[in-house]
């Protein structure tokens, strides 16, 4: 899978894509994201990508010009399967939404900054809106990283043992059980029994329970979807 992602401020994804598992992914070919530079299709020599919104009031809009030339010019390269703008208002980000777009080959991710971007390329450009949720941001850029993080590993082969993945929580809209590991006897508080009897089946009817119970407690929501 290729990534593209257009910001004002590629320092902000610097680092996430460089470590761990996205850093594994890259590595093992599986991934690749690069971030371009809005600025680059400044309209002069002030760099400027942004002007006050028309109407009047506060904040900032990224301007359409320097939008479509820099989206016009990464399609030249190659076909995206969704040109997707980060915003608040966006429908919701979720697992569904993960596992759909960990099967997609391009994706351009267009990072709004200050009040967002011209309703314009929203109408012209954008196929595809997401929120990471209900609250705002300084910019798309920290809601992209997660979303190229949680689309990421899920992309076969990511994930050493390509199995983990199913037994997230949200997957078959469940959360995840609890885990532990050594010590067994932590302080006095020990692991369930059945965690260490070895019998594989009895642990998998445990952690359903668990995550069942769990689901039941804390999301209750995800139980009626
Ligand atoms: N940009 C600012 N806030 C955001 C959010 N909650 N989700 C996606 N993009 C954003």
């Amino acid at each position: 899978m290729h990534i593209d992602i257009i910001t004002v401020v590629p320092e902000l994804l610097e680092s996430p894509f460089s470590h761990s598992i996205m850093k594994r992914a890259q590595e093992k070919g599986l991934l690749t994201v690069q971030s371009h530079n809005l600025r680059k299709w400044a309209i002069n020599k002030h760099m400027q990508v942004d002007d006050y919104q028309f109407g009047g009031g506060a904040g900032m809009v990224l301007m359409p010009e320097p939008l479509a030339n820099a989206i016009d010019e990464l399609k030249k390269e190659r076909t995206y399967d969704e040109i997707i703008y980060m915003t608040p208002d966006g429908p919701r980000f979720n697992q569904q939404a993960a596992n759909q777009l960990s099967l997609k080959e391009n994706l351009l991710i267009i990072c709004g900054h200050y009040k967002g971007i011209d309703e314009r390329i929203r109408q012209q450009y954008i196929t595809m809106e997401i929120s990471v949720g209900d609250y705002v941001l300084s910019g798309g850029e920290l809601a992209a990283a997660i979303v190229v993080d949680a689309v990421g590993r899920l992309i076969p082969g990511v994930l050493n043992d390509e199995t983990s993945a199913l037994f997230d929580s949200f997957q078959d809209n469940l959360l995840a059980p609890p885990v532990y590991t050594r010590p067994a006897d932590f302080r006095g508080s020990k692991v369930p029994e059945i965690l260490t009897q070895g019998d594989p089946k009895k642990v998998e009817a445990w952690r359903y329970e668990q995550s069942l119970q769990r689901t039941k407690e804390r999301r209750p929501d995800l139980l009626d979807e």
